[in-house]
C-alpha cells in the first residue's frame, strides 16, 4: 500500500500524538509538521519523535502532508478539520486521521475536504505520557474506523505500529467506547472502592494497593486463562448467601461517621455492590456453577438491598452458619481441590 512513502503531520502532539509519531518515524514515516500551541513544546515533542518540524500553525503543519494525524482533545477535532479545509487542504488522495474512540471518522467530513479519506483509529491503551504511550503503543490493539478505503489505510498503519487492528462499525462506535471505558476507567474506580472498604476495616492504605492490585492480577490472569465467565470466583459464584448478606450489612453500616455525606456514600457502596452483585449472578448461573434457587435468593437479597430494604439475618433462624437448602449443593461443589 506505500503507507510508508506517507509524510505525516501532527496537530495536537500531546501524548498520543506524540507517541504515534515516534512508532511511525521508527517505522520509517516522514514527519513534516508537529503542532503545538508553544513552540518549545512542540520542539519538545520533535526531540521525542526524532524528526519533523515545530509549528504552532495547524495550517502550516499540515500544508506538505498527506496524512494529517489529529490528535487533539475530541472537542477540537471538527475545528481543526474546518481549519484545514478553510485553507485548501482537504486534497483528493490526502488521509485525515483522528485518535478519539468516541468520534465517529464522520466528524472530520466538513465542507471542502470530499476528496480526502477519513479514518478514525483508536488506540485501546492507556496513555499516560508520550514515554510510557511509546511503549504501550507498541503492539496495542486499534479500533478502526471509515470507509473501506480508510480501512485499508487504517489496517496498513496499524501493521506498521506492530499492532492489531479490530474494525468498529460506526453505528457501534459509542458502545465500542463505553465498552473501553468500562474495563478501564471503571477498574481504577473499583480499586478506589475497595480501597475504600479497605481503610474502613481499620487496615493501612499503602498495604492495600500493593496487595488489592496483586489480587486484581489474579482476576485479570484468570479471565485469560478461563475467559468469562469461567474466571469468576467469591461467595456468589459459590452461592454463600449469608456472606452477601454479612457484606451489605457491613457495607450499610460503613459510611456514616459524617453526617448525611456518609450515610449518601453508604447507600452508594451498597447500591454499587448489589448491582455489580445481581450481574454476578447471572455469570454465575451461565457458569453453571450455581443452583437455580441459591441464585434466587441472592437475587432477592441483592433486589431488596439495591432499593434501600434493611437486610436481615437467617443465622437467627437457622442456627450460625447453617447452610440454607440451596447452600448445600454448592457447599460440596467448594470443597473440590481445583476451586480452593
Ligand atoms: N491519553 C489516552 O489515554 C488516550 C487513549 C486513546 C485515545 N486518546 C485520544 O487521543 C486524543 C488526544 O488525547 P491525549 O491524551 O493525547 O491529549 P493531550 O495529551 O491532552 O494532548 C492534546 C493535544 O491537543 C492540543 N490542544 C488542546 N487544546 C487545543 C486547542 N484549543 N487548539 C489546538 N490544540 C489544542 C494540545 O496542545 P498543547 O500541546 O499546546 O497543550 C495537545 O498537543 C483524544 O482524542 C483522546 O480521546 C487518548
Amino acid at each position: 500500500m506505500g503507507a510508508r512513502r506517507w509524510r505525516v503531520a501532527i496537530l495536537g502532539a500531546g501524548r498520543v500524538g506524540t507517541a504515534l509519531g515516534r512508532l511511525l518515524a521508527e517505522s520509517g514515516y516522514a514527519i513534516a509538521g508537529v503542532c503545538r500551541r508553544d513552540v518549545s513544546a512542540a520542539s519538545v515533542a520533535c526531540q521525542w519523535i526524532g524528526s519533523g518540524r515545530p509549528e504552532t500553525d495547524p495550517v502550516r503543519a499540515a500544508a506538505d502532508a498527506d496524512l494529517v494525524l489529529i490528535c487533539t482533545p475530541d472537542r477540537m477535532v471538527r475545528a481543526m478539520c474546518e481549519r484545514l479545509a478553510g485553507a485548501g487542504l482537504g486534497r483528493a488522495g490526502v488521509v485525515w486521521v483522528h485518535t478519539s474512540g468516541a468520534l465517529p471518522a464522520a466528524a472530520m467530513a466538513v465542507a471542502g475536504s470530499e476528496g480526502v479519506l477519513h479514518l478514525a483509529l483508536h488506540p485501546l491503551q492507556a496513555v499516560p505520557d508520550a514515554v510510557r504511550g511509546t511503549e504501550r503503543l507498541r503492539g496495542a490493539w486499534y479500533g478502526i474506523e471509515g470507509s473501506p478505503e480508510a480501512l485499508a489505510v487504517g489496517r496498513a498503519l496499524v501493521a506498521d505500529l506492530q499492532g492489531r487492528a479490530v474494525e468498529v462499525p460506526a453505528e457501534g462506535k459509542a458502545l465500542y467506547h463505553a465498552a473501553a471505558s468500562v474495563v478501564s476507567n471503571y477498574l481504577v474506580v473499583l480499586m478506589a472502592v475497595g480501597l475504600c472498604l479497605w481503610q474502613r476495616a481499620g487496615l493501612p492504605r499503602e498495604q492495600g494497593l500493593a496487595a488489592l492490585v496483586q489480587l486484581m492480577r489474579s482476576a485479570l490472569a484468570g479471565m485469560e486463562e478461563r475467559g468469562v465467565p469461567g474466571a469468576l470466583t467469591g461467595p456468589i459464584e459459590r452461592g454463600d448467601v449469608e456472606t452477601v448478606r454479612r457484606h451489605l450489612r457491613a457495607l450499610a453500616e460503613a459510611a456514616p461517621e459524617t453526617g448525611v455525606q456518609g450515610e449518601a456514600q453508604g447507600a452508594r457502596l451498597v447500591e454499587l455492590y448489589a448491582g455489580l452483585g445481581l450481574a454476578a449472578v447471572e455469570l454465575a448461573r451461565e457458569k453453571g456453577s450455581l443452583p437455580e434457587e441459591v441464585a434466587a435468593q441472592l437475587r432477592a437479597v441483592l433486589a431488596e438491598a439495591r432499593h434501600g430494604g434493611r437486610v436481615g439475618s437467617h443465622e437467627g433462624e437457622q442456627g450460625a452458619g447453617a447452610p440454607l437448602e440451596g447452600d448445600e449443593a454448592a457447599g460440596r461443589e467448594n470443597h473440590r481441590v481445583d476451586r480452593l
